[in-house]
């Protein structure tokens, strides 16, 4: 939701502190700000509304702050509107203690109107001021030091956070706490960093501590040191990450976006070739025995587009395994007390590895002794280290807000789930299981092939970037793919998108079709081709303008425009189907002149509820 970087080390803080905020901006964009120690311990604040290019401007890139240890933020609102006032880092009422957080804090009502009876006063609607002044008042009130008034904040604090701190009587020290919200500590040579995200510290070093939940540490430029909540040292090794610095960065390509369509081929194939060994599935790297496969019972967990893999995936797996599999919404999950088989297995799939809800779900699951594993693509992260196994994906970093590569990833690592589970259960041999590999095999150039036709998907965008009300129709997995597609375009474009089980359109919502609305219709799925070909010719007659998706060389309905994608086994046919639709919202928000990298509202990963 927000990215937070901190630096101290022998050169200049700000510039460093600069480059990782750009390098987490996707984290949230609607405010930034950095906080300085300069060597005669004077902390200076500068923040702005808006992105972070301004605050850039207001710094002289960063030379104008002097000092080589800082802390800076990049902010997604959550309490507070995008101001100045509301951007971090946030001092405490005396200036001594300065704050940058990640999280909410949701009890921080209370104990801003216990500060305020305490004589503090405030400038900011945000719970990171209250944490600033609670940092002080337990600070003074114990005449302690940062670590305990750190490890008192946890004892009081109810919510989520990454913070990093700066107390004035500890010039040479950044102190950081955590719980729930990601951050990891990067460690170079006489000089060490914080950030939300491993990316923005790739060009310094590779060598990363993960700090657990309810964990702080003190951070110099000769190491770090960590404690527990009850301030007991805290071993920990420095781990190497294996991520390349260039792969977050933008390649030539006009986006990130356009970048991570492009990059689906090798993401996919990277991925499915890290669990293949010839005709046979392998994930015993992940340690994922048989034992811990078998099940009568799947449940998905997960969030927007990674909810959408799980749609998929309920088809597929069904398909092939006949085991029961529903697909829950993680912010559901975690509030409805659900009912789960004592042999159930909960799949969490998620990008980020922090979304909060999904984190939630896994632990709801874990607190009822139900098996966890998860589909996650950023290693390290919270549901990663939570879940019982996990299955990484190997997309690499994605940056744009709206998932492409990673959704794709993700479905490629569900059809080798899939599989396993139908071999398991008896239900595909050895030569069926090939025969479905060797086409999984061939998905990354078929998806190539229809990126490489992505001109005519632009002429359309061209020609209808004015439109303002898009449906999305299909049946099976081509209503999941609708799924999928209709986010993209509202989340990039901003175009008011409905996705519907093509048979459900007729109960209510066909009467908001009229002249020129346009419908499309994913057609992949040879079982019910003729029925949804059925609703879409329903929708014609009354006014709609039809576009089809469907596999090279199908006939399948009266459209306006028809894109073809080439033909897989109609399991995989998602992986084919939703590329024109992601390639579409690429290029309607192009021509509509948005910020396609990141969009209005978003962030890339939602830690908070
Ligand atoms: C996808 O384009 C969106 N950015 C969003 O729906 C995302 O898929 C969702 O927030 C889940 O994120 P995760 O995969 O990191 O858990």
């Amino acid at each position: 939701m927000c990215g937070i970087v901190g630096y101290i080390g022998k050169k200049q803080a700000a510039p460093i502190l600069l480059e990782g905020l750009k390098k987490l901006e996707y984290r949230g964009y609607d405010s930034a700000g950095l906080a300085v120690r300069a060597d005669d311990g004077e902390v200076t604040v500068v923040k702005t509304k808006g992105r972070l290019s301004r605050l850039a401007e207001r710094t002289g890139s960063g030379a104008l702050l002097h000092g080589t240890c800082g802390i800076g933020h990049t902010r997604w609102a959550t309490h507070g509107e995008p101001s100045e006032e509301n951007a971090h880092p946030h001092k405490c009422m005396d200036g001594s203690v300065t704050v940058v957080h990640n999280g909410i804090l949701e009890n921080y009502r209370e104990l801003r109107e216990k500060l305020v009876r305490k004589g503090y006063t405030f400038h900011s609607q945000t719970d990171t001021e209250v944490i600033a002044n609670l940092l002080h008042y337990y600070y003074k009130k114990y005449h302690s030091d940062p670590i305990d008034a750190v490890s008192r904040f946890m004892m009081r604090a109810r919510g989520s956070y990454a913070l990093a701190v700066l107390f004035e009587d500890y010039g040479d020290e950044i102190y950081v706490a955590r719980k729930d919200s990601p951050m990891i500590i990067g460690a170079g040579r006489g000089e060490m960093f914080i950030a939300s995200d491993v990316p923005a510290i790739l060009k310094y070093t590779k060598r990363v501590y993960y700090i657990e939940n309810y964990e702080m540490a003190r951070i110099t430029r000769e190491g770090a040191e960590f404690y527990n909540i009850d301030r007991e040292p805290v071993e920990k090794r420095a781990v190497r990450v294996t991520l390349d610095e260039n792969a977050a960065e933008m390649g030539g390509y006009e986006h990130f976006m356009i970048k991570e369509i492009h990059e689906q081929p090798q993401a996919v194939e990277l991925t499915l070739n890290s669990y293949l060994s010839g005709d046979y599935v392998d994930f015993s790297e992940c340690k994922l025995c048989d034992k811990f496969l078998e099940t009568d019972e799947i449940v998905i967990v997960a969030c927007g587009s990674a909810y959408h893999v799980g749609v998929v995936l309920q088809y597929v797996v069904e398909k092939l395994a006949r085991i029961p599999v529903r697909v829950e919404l993680a912010s559901e999950f975690r509030y409805r007390d659900p009912i789960l088989g004592k042999n159930a297995l909960v799949v969490a799939i998620s990008q980020s590895g922090e979304t909060a809800d999904t984190l939630a779900a896994v632990r709801e699951a874990k607190a009822r002794g139900i098996r966890t594993l998860a589909i996650v693509n950023v290693r390290g992260s919270s549901i990663a280290r939570e879940a019982d196994k996990t299955v990484y994906t190997f997309a690499g970093p994605e940056i744009a807000v709206a998932t492409t590569k990673a959704y794709s990833a993700q479905l490629a690592v569900g059809y080798l789930l899939a599989l396993e589970w139908a071999r398991i259960a008896g239900r595909i041999d050895d030569v069926q299981c090939a025969a479905y590999i060797e086409e999984l095999r061939n998905l990354p150039q078929k998806i190539a092939s229809v990126i490489e036709n992505k001109d005519a998907i632009q002429k359309f965008a061209a020609e209808n970037s004015t439109v303002t009300d898009v449906f999305m129709i299909g049946r099976g997995i081509d209503y999941a793919a609708c799924l999928e597609g209709a986010l993209k375009l509202k989340e990039v474009s901003y175009v008011h998108t409905e996705a519907y089980a093509a048979g459900e359109l007729k109960h209510g919502t066909i009467s908001l079709i009229e002249n020129g609305t346009v419908v499309f219709g994913v057609l992949t799925q040879s079982e019910v081709l003729e029925k949804t070909a059925s609703n879409l010719e329903e929708v014609r007659t009354r006014g709609a303008s039809i576009v089809t998706v469907s596999f090279e060389g199908e006939k399948t309905a009266e459209a306006k425009y028809a894109f073809h994608v080439p033909r897989t086994d109609e399991l995989f046919a998602a992986s084919l189907s939703v590329i024109p639709l992601q390639l579409l919202s690429y290029y309607v928000s192009l021509q509509r002149g948005l910020d396609v990298d990141k969009p209005r509202n978003l962030a890339k990963s939602v830690t908070v509820e």
